[in-house]
């Protein structure tokens, strides 16, 4: 028999023309868990869908469902298994490092590892490392492991990402620094920094005030936003660094995935060019 070229593709002599229509094109794969979104019209076609997904890819042995959309602090979301084994923890790899946790329980985007790479490659010999909203780990093991930093710090407030991160932090034989709490009591406490990566889209402008008094002089923050375009993260990242008093230009801006049809999961690099003394002393002297 041919080999099916696509999911849909596959369910053809399963489902009617108009469900077929319904079917998802894309879904992630996390490990050997796939993850996709089915449609309620076609709710009571959802196990033949997920046991289709089994047979037609080897690497996979678990179908979850989304049945909500991610709206908590830890950025978790519920999933319902409809085909294949009974459980929520997989272990994903990617740029060769192996990242262990529960989909249900600590967020993960295997869409991310690009951009990841794209940051981890930016990092330069014997620098000091933030990753805020660390998740599991994956910004701060891929530095960890292809940069040569001089220390990689990650603060995570969800206990059971910090857990996870823990664990992938060992097996992937790696020095991260790792602190469970909100970023906005751990990062005063911890020193200054080169370079600090702001992973929470939805609001990490939130935390500018924290995260601009870490970083030295001439360091780099990657921002992330969720904009309908580069120019508008890039304003709201220049108003709120003026609002709190700090000079900085920006590097360059990346388009990382969407949220949405239009709106758009965006990173904005920049370099802190002056602190609020400095800058308040040049004004005093115009
Ligand atoms: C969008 S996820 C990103 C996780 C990870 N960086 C990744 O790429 O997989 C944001 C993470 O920030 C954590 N978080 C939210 N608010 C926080 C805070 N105030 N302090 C520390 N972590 C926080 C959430 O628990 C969640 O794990």
């Amino acid at each position: 028999m041919k080999k099916p070229r696509s999911l849909k593709d596959a369910l053809k002599h399963k489902l009617n023309d108009n469900e077929l229509r319904l079917v998802p094109r894309a879904f992630d794969i996390i490990g050997d868990i796939a993850v996709i979104e089915i449609p309620d019209e076609l709710s009571d076609r959802k196990h033949i869908i997920g046991e289709t997904l089994i047979d037609i890819f080897k690497n996979i042995n678990v179908v979850a469902n989304k049945i909500e959309k991610i709206n908590t602090e830890f950025r978790t979301r519920n999933l319902e298994i409809i085909a294949g084994e009974n459980r929520t923890e997989t272990i994903h790899k990617e740029y060769n490092c192996l990242y262990k946790l529960d989909i249900t329980k600590a967020y993960f985007s295997p869409r991310l590892g690009n951009e990841r790479f794209r940051i981890a490659s930016q990092v330069k010999r014997n620098e000091r490392v933030l990753v805020m909203f660390a998740g599991v780990g994956p910004y701060a093991i891929l530095i960890a492991k292809i940069s040569k930093p001089r220390e990689v710090c990650a603060i995570e407030l969800n206990p059971v990402a910090f857990e996870y991160m823990l664990e992938n932090i060992k097996l992937n034989r790696v020095e991260v620094r790792a602190f469970n709490g909100d970023v906005r009591e751990i990062t005063p406490r911890i020193g200054k920094f080169d370079r600090i990566v702001m992973p929470l889209p939805k609001d990490a402008g939130n935390f500018l005030d924290i995260a601009l008094p870490a970083l030295n002089k001439n360091g780099i923050i990657h921002f992330y936003d969720f904009s309908e375009s580069e120019r508008m993260s890039i304003e709201k990242v220049k108003k709120i660094c003026r609002r709190l008093g700090y000079e900085i230009e920006i590097l360059n801006s990346v388009r990382c995935g969407s949220y949405s049809p239009r709106i758009y999961r965006i990173c904005i690099d920049f370099r802190l060019t002056s602190q609020p003394d400095e800058h308040d002393r040049k004004r005093d002297m115009r």
